[in-house]
């Protein structure tokens, strides 16, 4: 039996041998060819690896998007210490450069601001998004003349000296807030505030562009599209939200196109509709001067119908994106054992900054108090609500310890890990009001980077601050923060753990309940009735 099993085996072994000298050898190297092309092609970025910078690991297609999973700002925070503040990324077929420290943000956002002016495009975004728009928000837009020109635009009517005028709003929106909720302790002892905060945004924008208001409540049927629809759109400029702009094979994949497609639609419908709202007023002669009328009514516009679409997009989605984030989480903290300690540190500051004024009014037109300012820049700096801030691209080859950057490289600011980066700020991981105490602002310059940094920083930022200021002043004024006594309601305080769809561009904070307690009832509806009395007229 053995003997023929042998025969049998010889016998095949000189048929292979045989087989396999000309045409077997062919076609295994022809397939081990094809699978060596195929790895390589799936392993290939649109910018080839850069020598002499650490790469994070990755596997094929994907690169390092399983690596980096849904938290990218903590996750690499922690990469970081393995491979240096500073590392190459490959995310599917595109590759990026993330920075994870304090100072590799200063060396590459500010001391190369000139080459990191541009932003890069997303097929999700930039290609089904906004296909219908034909322009993008200035905070996604590639630089151009065109860019140039828009942001021109936005940031005059954005400068100190513009906000300065526009107190009359910000005193009319935090009011309407401070009163619903007054109005709606009534009904419920303890109350989850974001809808309130995102009305105060997105009605400020709305006055400052459109020279309209919605004057429904939190509920509000317009209104809640509106922070629904942001919000999607929001998770979708998150870069970890949409593989298929890394994976081009995903987007064979029908559902990731008419999601974007649906929220572009409902998009479009409100952008049109505030539009031809001011259009229609601006006949009637009933308009309110407001940045879009202005651009609309001046014949000789310096900017074109994209570029005041640009402007348009922006302005609705700019603030609702980031503020109310800040303040939802802040009131958050305040509610806290510590949250105490603070508010009543800030409302005796608030005292002393106004000695002989009303400080309900007075916080609105100056801010004099050092211990606040100092505050609000915490805030910015805990939260970091847009925790890889938005993506920049070179226009120029960068020089970085040994590595050339080549142009056209994607950028992450890893805002979240520089913000808490203990070689900058002590104890990163605490709230700390005080802080920022003590540093001039003269020639300090960027103290954190909440706003991002560089050319591209936050055109907003002192209408921003400005906002801040004046409604963490007046809740604190009109309110002391609790903790409601029904703990499963209580915030999760921790500055990721508290975001309920972490993939998102910016933080969306988990539901949660805290208990105003108003501190001096007549004095609140007095105050309330004297700037609703102020702003009746706008
Ligand atoms: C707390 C509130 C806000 C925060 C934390 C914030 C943060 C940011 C950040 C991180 C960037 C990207 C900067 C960079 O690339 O370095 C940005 C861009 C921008 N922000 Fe804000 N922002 C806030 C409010 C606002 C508001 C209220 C407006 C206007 C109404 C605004 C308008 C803009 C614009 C126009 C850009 C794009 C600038 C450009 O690409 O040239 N922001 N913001």
């Amino acid at each position: 039996m053995s003997e023929k099993l042998a025969a049998v085996e010889s016998h095949f072994r000189s048929q292979l041998a045989e087989g396999l000298q000309p045409l077997h050898l062919i076609s295994f190297f022809g397939i081990a060819a094809i699978l060596i092309t195929l790895l390589r092609l799936s392993n290939r970025t649109d910018i080839p690896k850069i020598r002499n910078l650490p790469e994070l690991p990755g596997i094929p297609v994907f690169g390092s998007l399983f690596l980096l999973g849904k938290h990218h700002a903590r996750n690499c925070a922690r990469l970081a210490k393995t491979y240096g503040d500073v590392f190459q990324v490959r995310l599917g077929n595109r590759r990026f450069i993330y920075a994870n420290s304090f100072e590799a943000v200063k060396e590459l956002w500010i001391k190369n601001q000139s080459a990191l002016i541009s932003r890069p495009t997303f097929w999700t975004f930039h290609s089904v998004v906004s296909e219908t728009q034909g322009a993008f928000t200035l905070g996604t837009s590639p630089w151009s003349e065109s860019v140039k020109r828009a942001r021109k635009a936005a940031a005059t009517a954005l400068n100190r000296q513009a906000v300065q005028t526009y107190l009359p709003f910000i005193d009319l929106e935090s009011t309407t807030s401070i009163n619903e909720l007054f109005t709606n302790l009534k009904l419920d002892d303890d109350i989850d505030p974001n809808g309130y905060f995102q009305r105060f945004s997105l009605n400020i924008s709305l006055t400052l562009n459109y020279g309209i208001r919605l004057d429904g409540t939190v509920r509000d049927h317009l209104l809640t599209e509106v922070v629904a629809v942001e919000r999607e759109l929001g998770n979708i400029r998150g870069i970890a939200h949409n593989w298929q702009d890394y994976v081009p094979l995903l987007r064979l994949w029908p559902g990731f196109k008419t999601n974007a497609i649906k929220f572009r639609a409902r998009r479009d419908e409100y952008i049109l509709s505030f539009f031809n709202h001011l259009k229609q007023r601006i006949a009637d002669g009933t308009d309110n001067p407001c940045i879009a009328g202005n651009v609309l009514k001046d014949p000789e516009a310096k900017l074109n119908d994209r570029e005041l679409k640009s402007i348009c997009l922006t302005m609705v989605a700019a603030g609702l994106d980031t503020l109310p984030g800040n303040i939802n989480m802040t009131i958050a903290y305040l509610s806290s054992p510590h949250g105490q300690e603070i508010q009543a540190r800030l409302y005796q500051e608030i005292i002393n900054a106004y000695p002989n004024e009303d400080p309900w009014h007075a916080v609105l037109i100056e801010e004099k108090s050092e211990y606040v300012r100092s505050f609000v820049k915490e805030v910015l700096r805990y939260w970091s609500t847009l925790n890889l801030s938005f993506n920049r691209q070179s226009i120029k080859d960068i020089q970085y310890k040994g590595a050339t950057i080549p142009a056209g490289t994607p950028f992450l600011m890893n805002m979240w890990a520089a913000n808490h980066d203990p070689d900058q700020f002590a104890s990163p991981m605490q709230f700390i009001p005080e802080r920022f105490m003590g540093i001039s602002e003269a020639g300090a310059g960027t103290q954190h980077y909440g706003y991002g940094a560089g050319t591209r920083m936050c055109a907003g930022a002192h209408l921003a601050n400005r906002e801040l200021y004046a409604i963490f002043c007046r809740l604190v004024l009109a309110y002391q923060i609790k903790e409601t006594p029904d703990v499963k309601s209580r915030p999760i305080l921790d500055t990721i753990e508290c975001n309920s769809v972490p993939t998102s561009m910016v933080t969306q904070p988990k539901p949660f309940k805290v208990r105003f307690v108003p501190r001096d009832e007549k004095k609140l509806a007095k105050w309330i009735e004297e700037s609703f009395e102020k702003t009746a007229r706008l």
